[in-house]
This record gives structure tokens, C-alpha cells and sequence, in this order.
């Protein structure tokens, strides 16, 4: 697999060490770290959770792994809530400000550890006045204010898991996910501010809750304040009763292998799949990663992640890392264009955010946009960058380290997922030389290997499947309801070992170099060419904002090369460029990857978490139905594409 890569491309060759400035601060600055959990995997992650975080009570076993099932710290006790918060109250931080709130018409609003507790502790108490009780379910279904974590940290006091469900999805998925988890309570809003419109959360709720017999209760906040139906006896408004409640909430003292929380994920293609997460691994494995990854100084510095908390990104690193680790994170309500498309550095000047983490498909829109609006704003507070989500293009590392870090910030690509629940493989950035476009290495701890079609190691450099050679404590537990599904989708495909699903390959170095999911990898006269590698090709070419790549069925080739891309501001389609960026790719890769057809459009179909949905372009292109459509950020733009590429599409040989 991934045979045409291995020629040593440009990218590989250019490396980035940390600046001394942010050597001389960092927490991590050679392969200690690496080394000491290289000898005994299990003992560092025992020294982490003893050192990381507050447990009732100690554990004596550290990992149990019954194939495909672990299980971390068992005999151990801890709450979650209690150590994102009271610890830090009891230590002297209780005024420390845990979040600052920026909400989208402008408001504001921070947040003590003090404050969050006595916050936290009363919704603790309204849900068990709803009838919550250790070991139920909790749907949540709101916008990104403050109540959304508070309601979060509320569950996990009381043993109660959470599913999460992201604020822009439909009814249909709402009413599946929580009829899935027969969740209890349902806790939203009466609306959420998007791009100064309202999401009727509400409504939706009452659409789905139609057909959710499993739902007792509906908590409703106040933040957009139209007129929305309340239900008498099953629907109660947040300051009715939390407000009254008392502030005093004794933690549940839960078992490390008790479920914290249930978040679907869908990938891109089939019907949602509940991924179970418990306590004591988790909470672990996303301390030690936040703690390490963004080299986190809790007394200075001042966390951004700009991902909403109905995705796991926002779990672990908006929630349960950051508080874990006392920082101060800023948490924003509305989205990056408004009012204007510099509301992102607008933020960072305000609230002199030091550390940012954020997606390529962000980083490449406002590459798109251009430089001038991060340019009007000092962003003179930022010492690290992060990215996650996809595979980050080399060129739009480089504008990012460029514009936003202003050439002074390591930029750390984190590679993960929903069902790893927290960074696996990712630079240390006060150690590790970056390459642009590579997540580099496996944290301590951490076993990841890349096998060919017969799940044996293909060594350095090579290319084929990235798999996870040992259980890690964040690792999924399960998917809920569905053990055979658990084992059938991750642990069948090679012997042994958990198969992420994504394409890789590691360079002369051993960098690990993400080549995109596999079923979007195309076979191209008997080569495998990565989508990822592709794309990035056509997005170093200085007209090109953003790419997507797909194989569509051809006579001679098998599979040829159709591509979709998006233009920076400032230039237009013509045939010429599109002659010119099928060059650019054959220098770039090789001729064999030039695309056949480009067509130039303003938008490409994305999941609501920003990926590009490659099978629906592989639709278009084939001229077929489209398959299901329900994940679709805004299903129109597929049509359009659709439309257009029937007619335009050049095709060239
Ligand atoms: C898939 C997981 C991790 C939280 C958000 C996404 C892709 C994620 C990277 C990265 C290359 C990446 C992979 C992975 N992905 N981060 N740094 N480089 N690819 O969670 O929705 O569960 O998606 O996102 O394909 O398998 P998710």
C-alpha cells in the first residue's frame, strides 16, 4: 500500500526543531520520557495515575487484557468531578478562573474553580431531584455555554454518564442516540447563537423527544430567550430549579472501569456507534496528553481549543484535560466569520490565549481568507499551535506556523481518535524536531505500528495500515450494545491488534505520516495513492485554498484521479490552471497521481466536524445516488457540486 509514496517527498525533508526560547520553558526537552515508558509500558502509565491525578482509593492491578477487552486500574476508586475541581479548590486555586466564556453576540462571562464547583454541584443536585441516579444515562443536547460542561461535570459527580449529543444535528439523530442510550433526562436549551441566527434546540428537542420513551425529564436553559414550549411535568427550566439547590454535592466515589460517558460517532459512513469511555484510564491518559502535549503551565498559561464539546475533542480537551491539569481555557460560543472573519484573533488579543488547537479545515479556510485577518490583531500571547482532525496539509502547517505562529510557536499534529480518547501519536514540542505535515511520533506509552494486507510490520521506511499494538488506558471499552460490533469493526481485520482505519506510512526517519482513511485510498494502474498525499500536492500550489481527492472508475487505469479544489482569493479557474496544477502534482508525486478531471468549486461536502466526505465526491464522479447524507454539514453543497461536475468536469489524458 502507499507504494508511490515512499520516494522520498520534499515535505520529508524539511524539519522544524523548537525555537531554544520554548526549550528553555518546556516541560519535556529529550526522550527521558520516551524511554522510561518504552522499558515498561504498564509502569508509567501506573506512575502517571497515581501522579496525575486524586484516587479514593489506590489500585493494586494495573492493566487486565482479555483480547479485545482491557481494563485499567480496576480494583481503584475516583471521581472525575472531584478532580477537575474540588482538589484544586482545596489546594488554594479556588480562584483560579477556570473557563473564560466568550459567547457569539459578545457577552461574556469567567468562571472560578470556586465558582465552577458550587455551579457544578448544584446541577448535580437538580439532576438527582429529576430522578438521576449512579449507573443512568444523560443526553445533552445544547450550544457552547458554560451549563454545557457544567452539566457534563454534573453527571460525572453523581456516577451518572453522559452522551453528549452535538448541538447542530438533526431530530432523527437526536431521538436515535438517545433512544440508544436510554437516557433518563434530556438537558438542553431553549436556542444556541450561530452565526447570529438561532438554533432552535428546543423545538428539535421537543421533535425527537416525541419518540424517546426512555426520557423522564428535560432540563431547559435560558441563552437565546424566544418563546419555546415547555411540557408541564416533564420539562422544568435550569433556573427554576438549580439556582435553589444546594451547593454541597458529595462526589460518588465511582470504580476506574465505570462508564464516564457514551459519545457517537458515526465516521464517516453508517449508523452512529455508542463509544464507551470510563473513568480512571481516560481521565489518565487525557491529563498526561494535555499536560505534556501543550506542555501546560498552569499558572500562566491560557488554553484555546476551539472544537465544540459534542465531539471528543472537546471532552478531552476543553473538559476533562484542562481541568484536570487547573488551566484556564477559553471557551467561544459562535463561529470563526463572525461578526467578521477575524473573531478567532479578536479572541486570542482579548484574552491573550497562549496555546491554540484547532482543525487543518479551519487553518485551511482562513489560509483561504487570507493573512490579513490574523495580521490586524496582536498575536503576540501564542507560544504553541495545535491541530486535529485530519491530516494537516504540509503547506497549511507551514501558513499557520507562519501567520499565526508568527514563525516563533512549535505546531504539534495530533493524531486520534473518538475511540482512542486522547492523542496517541503527536510531537512532544519542547522535544521533538517537526516535519510539516507528519504527527511524527507515538507518545510515551503508546504502541502504534503499520502492517501491510497481511498484518505484518512493513518496517522504515514503509507504507500500509496504522494499527495500535497494546491496549492504552483512554482506549474505547466497547461499543454500547454492541460487543460483536466492538470486535468485528477494530480487532478482526489483524491478529492482535486494534486497526484505526486510516492509511500511513513512515519516512527514512520514522516519522509517522497519516495518509487519510483507507477506504478513501485510490488504486490508480496498480498503484495505491493516498488521497492525503495528493491534496497536500495540489494545496502547495500557491492559487489552491483547499482539495479533495477521489478514484472514480476508469477503463485503462482501474481508478483515475478526480479532483475537487477550492481557490485562495484572488484567482480564477481557467483551463490554463488547470494544466498547471496537474503538473504541479506530477512533479510533486509523480505522473502516475496526476488528477484526470479538477473541477473548481466554492465548497466541498464536510461531516459537521469539518472532514471532507470523499464518498459522497466518489459518488459524483461516478454518477451515482448519493449514499446517506445525514452527517452532511449542509447538504446542498454536494448537489451543487453534482450539477456542475456533470457539465464542466474536463477530463484530460
Ligand atoms: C479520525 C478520527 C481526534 C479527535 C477528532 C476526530 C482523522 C484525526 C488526525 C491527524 C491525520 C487525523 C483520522 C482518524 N484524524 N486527527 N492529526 N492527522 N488524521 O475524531 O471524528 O473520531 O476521527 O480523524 O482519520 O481516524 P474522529
Amino acid at each position: 500500500m502507499a507504494d508511490v509514496t515512499l520516494e522520498a517527498l520534499a515535505d520529508e525533508q524539511r524539519s522544524f526543531p523548537p525555537s531554544p526560547e520554548f526549550v528553555a520553558n518546556a516541560l519535556v526537552t529529550d526522550s527521558s520520557m520516551h524511554d522510561l515508558a518504552a522499558a515498561d509500558p504498564e509502569a508509567f502509565w501506573a506512575a502517571q495515575a497515581r501522579e496525575l491525578l486524586h484516587w479514593d482509593r489506590d489500585f493494586t492491578t494495573t492493566c487486565e487484557w482479555d483480547l479485545p477487552f482491557a481494563k485499567w486500574f480496576t480494583d481503584g476508586q475516583l471521581n472525575v468531578s472531584y478532580n477537575c475541581l474540588d482538589r484544586h479548590v482545596d489546594a488554594g486555586h479556588g480562584d483560579q478562573i477556570a473557563f473564560r466564556w466568550e459567547g457569539e453576540p459578545g457577552d461574556s462571562r469567567d468562571i472560578t474553580y470556586a465558582e465552577l464547583l458550587a455551579e457544578v454541584s448544584r446541577t448535580a443536585n437538580a439532576l438527582k431531584e429529576l430522578g438521576v441516579v449512579k449507573g443512568d444515562r444523560v443526553a445533552i443536547y445544547m450550544g457552547m455555554v458554560l451549563e454545557l460542561p457544567v452539566a457534563m461535570l454534573a453527571c460525572a459527580r453523581i456516577g451518572a454518564a453522559h452522551s453528549v449529543v452535538f448541538g447542530g444535528f438533526t431530530a432523527d439523530s437526536l431521538r436515535d442516540r438517545i433512544n440508544d442510550a436510554q437516557a433518563k433526562v434530556l438537558v438542553t436549551g431553549d436556542g444556541a447563537w450561530r452565526r447570529g441566527g438561532i438554533v432552535e434546540l428546543k423545538q428539535i428537542a421537543d421533535e425527537a423527544m416525541a419518540e424517546t420513551p426512555s426520557i423522564e425529564h428535560c432540563l431547559v436553559l435560558r441563552r437565546t430567550e424566544q418563546e419555546v414550549a415547555m411540557q408541564t411535568g416533564r420539562d422544568v427550566w435550569w433556573h427554576d430549579i438549580v439556582p435553589t439547590q444546594s451547593t454541597e454535592c458529595a462526589p460518588e466515589s465511582m470504580n476506574a472501569e465505570d462508564l464516564l460517558f457514551i459519545l457517537y460517532t458515526s465516521g464517516t459512513t453508517g449508523h452512529p456507534k455508542g463509544i464507551m469511555h470510563t473513568t480512571g484510564g481516560y481521565l489518565t491518559q487525557v491529563a498526561f496528553t494535555f499536560k505534556y502535549v501543550f506542555d501546560i503551565h498552569p499558572d500562566t498559561d491560557v488554553f484555546w481549543c476551539t472544537a465544540d464539546c459534542g465531539w471528543v475533542t472537546g471532552h478531552s480537551y476543553i473538559v476533562y484535560g484542562p481541568l484536570a491539569n487547573r488551566a484556564t481555557s477559553v471557551m467561544y460560543e459562535g463561529t470563526p466569520d463572525y461578526p467578521a472573519k477575524d473573531r478567532f484573533w479578536s479572541v486570542v488579543e482579548k484574552y491573550g490565549v497562549t496555546i491554540l488547537y484547532t482543525a487543518p479545515t479551519a487553518i485551511r479556510t482562513f489560509r483561504k481568507w487570507g493573512s490579513e485577518f490574523p495580521a490586524g490583531h496582536d498575536l503576540s500571547s501564542l507560544r504553541l499551535l495545535g491541530s486535529v482532525g485530519e491530516p494537516i496539509n504540509p503547506e497549511a502547517w507551514i501558513w499557520y506556523s507562519e501567520h499565526i505562529g508568527t514563525n516563533r510557536c512549535p505546531v504539534v499534529d495530533t493524531w486520534w481518535q473518538t475511540e482512542t480518547g486522547a492523542i496517541m501519536i503527536s510531537p512532544l514540542p519542547g522535544a521533538t524536531v517537526a516535519k510539516p505535515g507528519s504527527a511524527t511520533f507515538p507518545l510515551p506509552g503508546i504502541g502504534a505500528d503499520i502492517v501491510n494486507d497481511d498484518g505484518n510490520a512493513v518496517g522504515i521506511p514503509g507504507g500500509g495500515y496504522l494499527t495500535l499494538t497494546r491496549p492504552w488506558p483512554s482506549m474505547l471499552r466497547g461499543i454500547w450494545g454492541d460487543p460483536d460490533r466492538y470486535r468485528e469493526t477494530y480487532w478482526s481485520r489483524f491478529d492482535g491488534r486494534y486497526f484505526a482505519g486510516d492509511g500511513a506510512k513512515r519516512d527514512a526517519d520514522g516519522y509517522f505520516w497519516l495518509l487519510g482513511r483507507v477506504d478513501d485510498i485510490m488504486l490508480v494502474a496498480g498503484h495505491n495513492i493516498s488521497t492525503t498525499e495528493v491534496e497536500s500536492a495540489l494545496v502547495s500550489h500557491p492559487a489552491v485554498a483547499e482539495a479533495a481527492v477521489v478514484g472514480k472508475t476508469d477503463d485503462t487505469t482501474g481508478q483515475a484521479i478526480a479532483a475537487f479544489v477550492i481557490l485562495r482569493a484572488g484567482h480564477d479557474p481557467s483551463d490554463a490552471l488547470v494544466a498547471e496544477l496537474r503538473d504541479h502534482v506530477g512533479h510533486a508525486i509523480g505522473p502516475i497521481a496526476k488528477p484526470k478531471s479538477i473541477l473548481f468549486t466554492e465548497d466541498l461536502p464536510k461531516t459537521r466536524s469539518g472532514k471532507i466526505m470523499r464518498r459522497l465526491l466518489r459518488n459524483v464522479a461516478e454518477d451515482e445516488a448519493l449514499g446517506d447524507v445525514t452527517t452532511l454539514a449542509d447538504p446542498s453543497v454536494v448537489d451543487g457540486i453534482k450539477g456542475r461536475y456533470l457539465t464542466t468536469a474536463s477530463d484530460e489524458d
